[in-house]
């Protein structure tokens, strides 16, 4: 798909609803008692593997006006699948569901696309283990497809390495199971939609500074849950509204829950003129309306505690940092690299064949901003961030920028293109 520039952006925009809460919504409705209704729900690719899996598992989930209704099954209500799970490119389904079939009475396998099979598994694989799971990597590489035999699960205390809302996932889930109270300790505070979402579901769920503590519960209680707008699909239009000139957009209900929304911090830091309006607060799940018009940007550094809060805005975000004067700096985002591409690899390589001065580092990168773009041809390697954030910076260079592979963006944002068309 070719881009070029455009003169301005203008309008409103209702991004869809949050991938990572729409994920959660139907793997803990279908372990509930009764149904969960799910209004706003992501009709993305990755959530799509996530309805299919459980409907394998036999779960009913149908769709009526645009709600999800999701008939649960209680605790123990899941059944062995005939045959693969397929979890197409989808990292949260894989992770999270993992957890989950741990503490099953069945034997499953999940298999999903070559990034996903070829993305880590081993940061899973090993707390569970440590639960007793029976979990396997079929081709020995610690990646999927994983076999996964149901078995009584002990509790643990786990700390863990890395700064992954996935892996504190799986492992609170398979504490759903264990035979006592499992917790997990970050080295950085991920995001916690899991630990609220579970919470509402009636769940014994405590969060304390980088610990969550899960007790295995009698039941979870069915659901109406609300889907806010997700903040890392919001990303490219705060962005876009930021570099293209003459330009403001209204971005309607955002999901702004703090563990998600570094990327606005950023665009503060970097003297960008966003404005939150109609700010409502609903199960920790704040929302707000997002005004965004062209500035003026500087550089800042961007490393530590806020990286987990912006991990998936960093591709979008080193973009911003090409219209903006002086050197940004981004750092502690090793996690880059295992995404549903090599991301720090992915951005370096585009934005330099662009005419931007990016220096790739071990942990993030180093852009010195201010230099005018122009078209490239971009591979996108079914990376969706990528093509989202190439599109964006096609509008904003000189000649054409052709994305190769774009409908990827599918995985999270299957009208991204349209929307994008509408603004101009
Ligand atoms: C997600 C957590 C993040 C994020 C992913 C969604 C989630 O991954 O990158 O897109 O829904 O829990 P990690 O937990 O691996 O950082």
């Amino acid at each position: 798909m070719i881009f070029t520039r455009k003169q301005r952006l203008l309008g409103e925009i209702i991004v869809p609803g949050d991938k990572s809460i729409s994920h959660r919504a139907v793997m803990f409705g279908s372990l509930a008692e009764g149904t969960t209704e799910i209004h706003g729900f992501l009709k993305g690719a990755d959530c799509l593997s996530t309805i299919h899996c459980f409907q394998q598992m036999g779960i009913s989930i149908e769709e009526k006006d645009n709600t999800i209704f999701v008939h649960g099954k209680g605790l123990h209500g899941l059944t062995g699948p005939s045959k693969t799970l397929d979890v197409g490119n989808s990292g949260t389904t894989t992770r999270l569901m993992s957890g989950i079939l741990c503490g099953q009475n069945f034997t499953s396998v999940l298999s999903g696309d070559d990034s996903l099979n070829s993305r880590p598994m081993k940061r899973i694989m090993t707390p569970l283990s440590l639960m007793g799971a029976d979990i396997i990597s079929l081709n020995g590489n610690g990646c999927a497809p994983l076999q996964i035999t149901g078995k009584p699960l002990s509790a643990i205390h786990y700390q863990s390495p890395v700064a992954s809302a996935q892996v504190k996932s799986a492992v609170l889930l398979a504490g759903l199971y264990a035979d006592g109270i499992t917790s997990v300790t970050e080295p950085v505070l991920s995001r916690n939609h899991t630990e609220l979402m579970l919470e509402s579901f009636g769940v014994p769920v405590t969060s304390h500074d980088k610990t969550a503590t899960v007790c295995p519960p009698e039941s979870l209680q069915g659901q109406k849950i609300q889907v806010p707008g997700d903040i890392s699909s919001a990303a490219y239009f705060i962005v876009a509204g930021l570099i293209t000139p003459n330009s403001e957009i209204l971005i309607k209900n955002v999901g702004i829950n703090p563990t998600r929304a570094g990327i606005l911090k950023v665009c503060e830091a970097m003297g960008a003129d966003l404005t939150y309006l109609n700010v409502k607060d609903d199960k920790g799940e704040p929302t707000a309306d997002l005004l965004v018009k062209t500035s003026s940007l500087h550089s800042t550094v961007i490393e530590g505690d806020i990286i987990p809060t912006l991990i998936d805005e960093l591709p979008v975000i080193a973009l911003l940092a090409c219209f903006a004067k002086g050197t940004t700096v981004i750092r502690d985002a090793q996690e880059l690299k295992v995404k549903e591409s090599n991301r720090i690899d992915l951005m370096a390589t585009h934005l330099s064949a662009m005419g931007a001065r990016v220096i790739p580092t071990d942990d993030g990168m180093v852009i010195e901003g201010d230099h005018p773009l122009h078209g490239a041809e971009i591979h996108c390697k079914y990376d969706h961030r990528i093509a989202m954030t190439f599109a964006i910076a096609g509008i904003n260079a000189d000649g054409e920028t052709n994305i190769i592979d774009s409908d990827c963006v599918k995985v999270s944002y299957p009208a991204f293109f349209e929307d994008l068309e509408k603004l101009s």
